[in-house]
């Protein structure tokens, strides 16, 4: 008896929670953001909100998006692009970027395991429409990891691998059984040619000794078998100079290191924690610390080449993103940070912080990413606590938001975020959806998932074969745009795109209108509530 409401009441919410979204597209749930500090304008970057948020909770998944994957967002919350389905598996690293002249979209895409923080996949390139173009993997057959994709030059890409070897371990206190060890290995690839341009790995130039997360037999990577090697030092990111030379961060060495890009040797480390781990630096003007940081970015290097300066985002906390494993705070909150080191002085500056908004508490034990935008302004990734910040220069917080609201926003990560410019043309069809309410009104919604460029929509009847005959020319209100032309009744419509240049971009295929006996429509949210009250008592 009690199986039999269940059911019924889970159908209702299944039909009831895509209409509560898009009429035109019932099959998209996409996350909501929910913004606590509104973009105005005048203050934000440019651009549209890129990021892949997905379930922290695996396993039961209660909860987390609906539809996990990567979206394009306005800064105002407005959905742009659900790219739901367009990439495979777990994603991450999603990002706009431009290879050889073409402007195009990326994310890894493949297997996701919490526990490690590993990934296993490969970069997938989509062009302006959103069509797949390419699939890209890291070079001298070895499996690339989740963590770093970057073009350079629109020429190479930078990908990183986790290379587990069998290693006698008993100088770095593990027993004769725990023999796996975790290789941290980057390469350049030639974006056209697939070559390695270069490859680099850890082993051959950083002690096992310089990692701060000790090889223990009660963690995830401690060293038992090849899929449980101990990630002593774990690159999640690759960055290259005009000269040349990388930029790498080690999360599990708590440091930064500057690459010889000739001969791959270390030209500086940058430690975050004094005490435990080395450095070729000393701290000047604020205090700085910081550990298993993630997403360093070169930002600038002056003319002699004595001072660069970078961005990265420091947690300053370890744990795994199920919240069953051990975990380390060296600070209460994440922040990103900008950094300025001097090889002539041997001194290290922190130049900005960006500590999350007053009134919210962050710290993120995975994950996360700084951006410096092209207006001066700072996008700060929460990475495990899935929230985004914007700020200016001066550290203002001008724009936040969670992805995701309600029992949705619940455990909801993202690895990185980024603010791009971007143009989609979408290879998909435009989606137009007509009802005819019972007064005789026909009330006409539109949208295309991906398009950035429509301005305006026009609407035609063609209920006579022979003519079209204009309803309107309705302005886009966002990614649906609805029209209501009362006291008519149209069986059939069309619709076309127009950009703000007046130019025509596309038309809709004919729909023919629905009749709507009676408005169906049911309060979504309060049964949404008794669902997951259901799912809350199930156990
Ligand atoms: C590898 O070692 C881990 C940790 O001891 C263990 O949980 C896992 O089952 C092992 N996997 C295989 C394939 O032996
Ligand atoms: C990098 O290595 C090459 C070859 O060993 C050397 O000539 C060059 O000076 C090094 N660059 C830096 C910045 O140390
Ligand atoms: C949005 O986030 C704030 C801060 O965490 C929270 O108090 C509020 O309930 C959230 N709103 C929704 C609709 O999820």
């Amino acid at each position: 008896m009690k199986f039999l409401t269940l059911i019924s009441v889970a159908s209702t919410i299944a039909t009831s929670y895509a209409d509560w979204q898009y009429r035109t597209r019932p099959d998209l749930s996409p996350i909501e953001l929910n913004i606590t500090i509104p973009a105005t304008d005048d203050k934000v970057s440019p651009g549209f909100l890129f990021a892949a948020p997905f379930s922290g909770y695996d396993q039961d998944n209660t909860h987390g998006p609906r539809q996990p994957g990567a979206y394009i967002f306005t800064d105002k919350g407005e959905l742009v692009w659900s790219g739901f389905s367009y990439f495979a598996n777990w994603q991450a690293n999603f990002q706009a970027s431009r290879i050889n002249g073409e402007n195009v979209l990326f994310a890894f895409e493949g297997t996701h395991n919490p526990g490690y923080g590993h990934g296993h996949g490969h970069i997938t390139i989509l062009n302006n429409r959103y069509e797949t173009i390419k699939e890209l993997r890291a070079g001298n057959h070895r499996i690339s990891d989740k963590h770093e994709f970057h073009v350079k030059d629109e020429k190479t890409g930078l990908i990183q691998i986790y290379h587990p070897v069998p290693k006698d371990l008993s100088d770095y206190g593990a027993s004769a059984d725990q023999q796996w060890i975790v290789d941290a290995k980057f390469q350049e690839l030639d974006l056209r040619t697939r070559k390695v341009l270069f490859e680099w790995s850890s082993l051959d130039h950083v002690s096992p000794h310089d990692s701060v997360l000790p090889i223990n037999p009660w963690q995830a990577g401690s060293g038992y078998n090849s899929s449980d090697a101990w990630d002593y030092f774990h690159i999640n990111s690759v960055d290259k100079d005009e000269n040349g030379d990388y930029l790498i961060s080690a999360r599990n060495a708590a440091a930064i290191y500057k690459i010889n890009g000739t001969d791959g040797s270390i030209i500086w480390k940058l430690g975050g924690l004094p005490g435990k781990t080395s450095s070729n630096f000393k701290v000047k003007g604020k205090p700085l610390t910081f550990s298993f940081q993630h997403h360093a970015r070169f930002l600038s290097t002056s003319d002699d080449g004595s001072k660069q300066v970078f961005s990265f985002y420091d947690n300053s906390a370890h744990g795994t993103e199920d919240h069953r494993g051990h975990e380390v705070h060296y600070s209460d909150q994440s922040s990103g940070k900008i950094v300025e080191v001097n090889t002539e002085t041997n001194e290290a500056t922190l130049l900005a912080q960006y500590d999350p908004p007053r009134g919210h508490n962050l710290l993120s034990k995975s994950q996360g990413s700084t951006q410096v935008l092209s207006n001066g302004n700072v996008l700060v990734n929460w990475g495990s606590e899935g929230a985004v910040t914007e700020y200016t220069a001066d550290g203002t917080p001008v724009f936040h938001a969670y992805f995701g609201t309600g029992e949705l926003g619940k455990h909801v990560e993202n690895y990185r975020a980024f603010k791009f410019d971007w143009h989609g043309y979408p290879a998909e069809a435009i989606a137009l959806h007509s009802d005819i309410s019972p007064e005789g009104d026909t009330i006409a919604y539109v949208s295309w998932n991906g398009d950035t460029e429509t301005s305006y929509w026009k609407f035609y009847s063609i209920d006579k074969v022979s003519e079209r005959q204009l309803l309107g020319k309705v302005p886009r209100q966002g990614f649906e745009t609805k029209f209501k032309i009362e006291g008519e009744t149209h069986s059939k419509l069309v619709v076309e795109a127009y950009n703000d240049q007046h130019r025509f971009l596309a038309s809709s295929d004919v729909v023919v209108s629905e009749e709507q006996v009676e408005e169906k429509r049911v309060d979504t949210k309060a049964k949404f509530q008794h669902y997951f009250a259901w799912l809350a008592n199930k156990d």
